[in-house]
Formats: C-alpha cells, sequence, structure tokens
C-alpha cells in the first residue's frame, strides 16, 4: 500500500480508493477530483447508473450495497474508502434498512476481512436534525436524529466508532450540511458547503494521521453557523467559501413562517417527513 499520511502529493496517495455512490450528486462532483488521492479509483453504485466513460484509472465496479457478497468483493484490494453510496433522503425504514444500514455494516465488515485501514464516511446534519437553528452544537451533543435516514447514518457512526475500537480501522465521519452548486433556501445558507470545500475535507479525512473515529461536521465558512468543529481540530480543517455569496439570491424569495419547521429545526422539513403508511406489501 502507498503511504497512507502525510499529503496526498507528497505521499503518491493510496493504492487504491473506492468511492462509493460515485453516480450520486457528490460523486459525480468529485469524481475526477479525488483522482489525484489514489492511484487507482475504483467507482462503484447500483447496476446500470454508472457512466461508461471510465478514465485510465478508474475501474467501474458495479455493487447494490445490500448485498454482503459483492460489496464484499467491491471492497477487496481497495486501501481505503469513500463511502457516500446510500439512499440519501428521508425514505420508508425497509428502503433505509438494506441500503444504509445493512449497507454500513457490510463495508465495515469488508473494511476488516480486506485490512482496510481508513474509511471516509458521508454522514450528515440529520444525525443532529432536532437541534433547533438558535442552538449551537458540537460533535459530542447528543444525537437527535430527524427520521430514518439520520437514524441510519447515526447507527453508520456508531459502526464506524466500534470498527475503530475493536479492530482499528479509522474514520473521519463527516456530518454534510449541503453540498450542491448553490443553497437552494435560507436553511442552506447555514449548511452550505462548496465541492471545493468538501475535497478539501475528502483530503485532510484521508491523509491526516491518527484520527481514530472523527466526527466533522461539513459546512462552509457561512456567516452563521450552528456547528463547532472544536472536536475535530485533528483535522485542522479551515473552510474557504461562504453562503454569503447567494443571500440576496436567496433573500428574494419569502422567508417561511416562523414556526414552519423549516425554519425551527436544523433538520429543517426532515423533521415532518414520515410516517409512511400503509404497511409495505409482503
Ligand atoms: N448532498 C448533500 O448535501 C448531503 C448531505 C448530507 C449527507 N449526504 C450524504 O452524502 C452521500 C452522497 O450524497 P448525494 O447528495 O450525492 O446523494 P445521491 O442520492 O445523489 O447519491 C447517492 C448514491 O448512492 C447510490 N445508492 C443508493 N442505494 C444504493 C445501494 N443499495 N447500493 C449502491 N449504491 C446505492 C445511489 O444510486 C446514488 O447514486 C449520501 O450518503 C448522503 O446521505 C449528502
Amino acid at each position: 500500500m502507498a503511504h497512507p499520511h502525510g499529503t496526498a502529493e507528497q505521499g503518491g496517495g493510496y493504492g487504491r480508493l473506492l468511492l462509493t455512490g460515485a453516480a450520486g450528486g457528490i460523486g459525480r462532483a468529485v469524481r475526477h477530483r479525488v483522482a489525484k488521492f489514489a492511484q487507482c479509483i475504483r467507482i462503484s453504485d447500483l447496476p446500470g447508473v454508472l457512466p461508461s466513460d471510465a478514465a485510465p484509472n478508474e475501474e467501474v465496479v458495479p455493487c447494490d450495497l445490500a448485498d454482503r457478497r459483492a460489496v464484499d468483493t467491491l471492497v477487496a484490494g481497495c486501501d481505503a474508502i469513500v463511502h457516500l453510496g446510500g439512499v440519501s433522503v428521508e425514505r420508508p425504514f425497509e428502503e433505509i434498512l438494506e441500503a444504509n444500514i445493512k449497507g454500513v455494516f457490510h463495508i465495515y465488515e469488508a473494511a476488516r476481512r480486506h485490512s482496510v485501514k481508513r474509511v471516509v464516511f458521508a454522514s450528515s446534519n440529520h444525525v443532529t436534525g432536532f437541534y433547533r437553528q438558535d442552538e449551537r452544537i458540537d460533535a459530542d451533543a447528543r444525537k437527535r436524529p430527524d427520521g430514518y435516514y439520520g437514524l441510519s447514518k447515526s447507527f453508520g457512526e456508531d459502526m464506524a466508532q466500534l470498527y475503530f475500537d475493536r479492530y482499528g480501522i479509522e474514520t473521519v465521519s463527516i456530518r454534510i450540511g449541503s453540498v450542491f452548486p448553490e443553497p437552494k433556501d435560507r436553511r442552506m445558507m447555514a449548511t452550505w458547503m462548496s465541492c471545493d470545500d468538501f475535497v478539501e475535507l475528502l483530503r485532510r479525512a484521508l491523509f491526516t494521521a491518527s484520527v481514530g473515529h472523527t466526527i466533522v461536521f461539513g459546512a462552509s465558512a457561512n456567516a452563521h453557523t450552528w456547528w463547532d468543529n472544536r472536536e475535530a481540530a485533528c483535522l485542522a480543517f479551515e473552510p474557504r467559501d461562504s453562503s454569503e455569496q447567494f443571500r440576496q439570491k436567496i433573500e428574494a424569495a419569502p422567508p417561511p413562517a416562523p414556526d414552519d419547521a423549516v425554519a425551527v429545526f436544523q433538520g429543517g422539513v426532515f423533521t415532518t417527513m414520515g410516517p409512511f403508511d400503509p404497511l409495505p406489501p409482503v
């Protein structure tokens, strides 16, 4: 394996880096930019959704995260994993169970079996979505997931902790705010993260020595924030961008009512989604 510590540029990066969720919004945005972090990038997503235009340093391996054997094969030969794959919105529990809960177990079990030493886990601000927007929290704040999706990310963080304590597999869990080209509403003025800042955080998550299991909130240097990253000081991550450039555009739209969930809770509208009746068919 290439030297896993120091900067990617100095150390030549990893031998083979696995990127799950490569066909998703963030996956497509970062796919070519993580190329410099390893000699080879193995890109994966559900069958049928991956692009056919693989670059010379890319391997395309379709895989359903719910399939334990397929994930074991997917991870074999990789030195590090950036785990973006899974259901990324609130959905009925059964869907979350397969892709996110079983999926993250399959990733960590495969990492253990194939001696992968570093994982970056795409967690979410929805792990703490029931904090109010007038509260400021750090990674030690008690988890308050705002739905099954947030619950699955909370489970993923606990999985990361277990596999560090028991097997020494290091993880940086990034509680991603909103990685989109632009914030879409007032809430995202606080949660927005530019792609440049996200890629820099990925670089630090992959190459900082001795991270144990570190939880970091993923947001740009926005004028207003709900999150304190002191618990992630080892990453020395300093975002450079800010949502402020979009303020005029965002505030041109009428504000939500003050008691609307999008204006009250950090998790916004996710706090109101569900329940999902009727029972699923047998
Ligand atoms: N975009 C954000 O602002 C944001 C915020 C918080 C957390 N996240 C997390 O970051 C990750 C990437 O987010 P995104 O916005 O690109 O989401 P996305 O939905 O665009 O991409 C997720 C990808 O995972 C794949 N996937 C779903 N189920 C799968 C399965 N069973 N097996 C294999 N692949 C499967 C999907 O096909 C999709 O391409 C997700 O884990 C998401 O929960 C994103």
